[in-house]
């Protein structure tokens, strides 16, 4: 710590829930604490009674408010085109997700839409979802692809979601998922078209720096797994991490394949088997779980949350952002959800909009607690008990978005 340089800014008398582990609690709870930042890092996050020095070019006094890292929706497809609630009604009257994805509805219905839509009206479109989850503290997110499926589709949803970074204060995470379904142009050629995804669509896009991570859709109604692991070999070729759709309507083996990848996740989960939940904790592979879409599609198994705890499987908590099964913009939402619905402790959902979110797009050195040396995105919050954070529905504390200092 220099002791000569004031910090940039000081945001004291607060209550820290720090998510650092080895804290003493779960929550990493410092009482009386403050945040130091300097050139939008933190430099100090702890007790105020410990602080090296006061001076501060600017200080806030947060007046005993809650400050946690500013959330992270770990898993979206933000960008897309269009919006499914004719496909929401067929549901409602009975038609099952898969049976109007395999008439050409579903997924198809989105990338026809997207397709139409340009980079500018995705980013148009994508915007006011995004700023719902500002709203309620998010610094960092993530977007898929995954509803183009040609080379210049794919590279729009791409474009437009680095492009959400310059238009808002928030920091875009994208993930390829070319894999997502078969376009109708490869009707009856998955192999080709995964070789087109694999010789042609993810190095270009890689190439255009638009890549952080491949993702895969494993379904019988999308992918297999040898097709996933043909992907999954190109992206180690080009030193991207993986990440995995994972187990979501059957049993696939889904969460092992992730975890044979070493994937930084596997998401969804619900009809993930023992062996695959031990594997996916040996490979330090993170269980991201999207309650709304179970909630959305009215599902019944859900993912066995008590055998990850006791393999020490990591767990995240997001959205799912996305229009078919998740149309949820709210990741305050999506904790309450984890914990009713997947009997997730406060705890563990707090821990999976945080760090254990940062785990899984890889970027814990950066962000998901605070820490010294960490990016310094604060979400301030308006609450007695940061339980209250999980426990209310549809009700948004938050007093102030931090974001790199700012
Ligand atoms: O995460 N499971 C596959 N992909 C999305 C849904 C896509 C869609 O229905 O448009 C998901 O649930
Ligand atoms: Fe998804």
């Amino acid at each position: 710590m220099q002791q000569d340089a004031p910090f940039h800014g000081l945001w004291r008398n607060a209550r820290l829930a720090t998510m650092r582990p080895g804290e003493g609690n779960a929550l990493g709870i410092v009482e009386h604490g403050a945040v130091a930042m300097r050139d939008g890092r933190i430099v100090f996050a702890g007790p105020e009674a410990a602080l090296p020095s006061a001076e501060a070019a600017e200080v806030v006094d947060c007046g005993g408010r809650w400050i946690t890292p500013g959330l992270i929706d770990c898993h979206t497809h933000l960008v897309h085109g269009g919006h499914r609630a004719a496909e929401f009604e067929q549901r409602l009257a009975g038609a099952s997700y898969e049976e109007i994805a395999r008439a050409g509805g579903g997924i198809l219905g989105t990338v026809r839409a997207t397709r139409a839509a340009g980079e500018d009206g995705l980013i148009a479109t994508a915007l006011p979802r995004l700023d719902a989850l500002i709203a309620e503290g998010v610094t960092m997110v993530e977007v898929k692809s995954g509803y183009g499926l040609t080379l210049d589709a794919e590279r729009a949803q791409l474009r437009a979601a680095r492009a959400l970074e310059g238009a808002r204060s928030v920091s875009v995470r994208t993930s390829f998922l070319g894999a997502h379904a078969v376009p109708p142009e490869y009707r009856g050629d998955a192999e080709g078209y995964v070789s087109l995804l694999c010789e042609e669509m993810l190095p270009a896009l890689h190439a255009e720096g638009l890549v952080d991570a491949v993702d895969a859709f494993a379904e019988t109604i999308a992918f297999t797994p040898a097709q996933v692991a043909r992907l999954f070999r190109a992206a180690r070729a080009l030193g991207l991490p993986v990440k995995l759709h994972a187990d979501q309507l059957s049993d696939g083996g889904g969460a092992a394949l992730a975890a044979q990848w070493g994937a930084l996740s596997a998401d969804h989960l619900e009809h993930a088997n023992e062996a695959g939940v031990a594997a996916m904790a040996r490979a330090g592979t993170v269980a991201v779980l999207l309650p709304g879409a179970f909630y959305m599609l009215r599902e019944s198994v859900a993912p066995l949350v008590a055998l990850m705890r006791q393999h020490g499987v990591p767990m995240a908590v997001a959205t799912d952002c996305n229009p078919g099964t998740s149309p949820m913009t709210s990741i305050l939402l999506a904790m309450n959800m984890a914990a009713t619905l997947f009997r997730l402790t406060v705890e563990e959902c707090l821990l999976g909009t945080t760090r254990e979110a940062a785990r899984a797009l890889g970027r814990l050195d950066e962000v998901g607690t605070l820490e010294a040396g960490k990016w310094c995105d604060l979400a301030i919050w308006n609450v007695e008990t940061p339980a209250e954070l999980v426990y209310r529905l549809g009700f948004n504390p938050l007093h102030r978005r931090v974001r790199r200092g700012q």
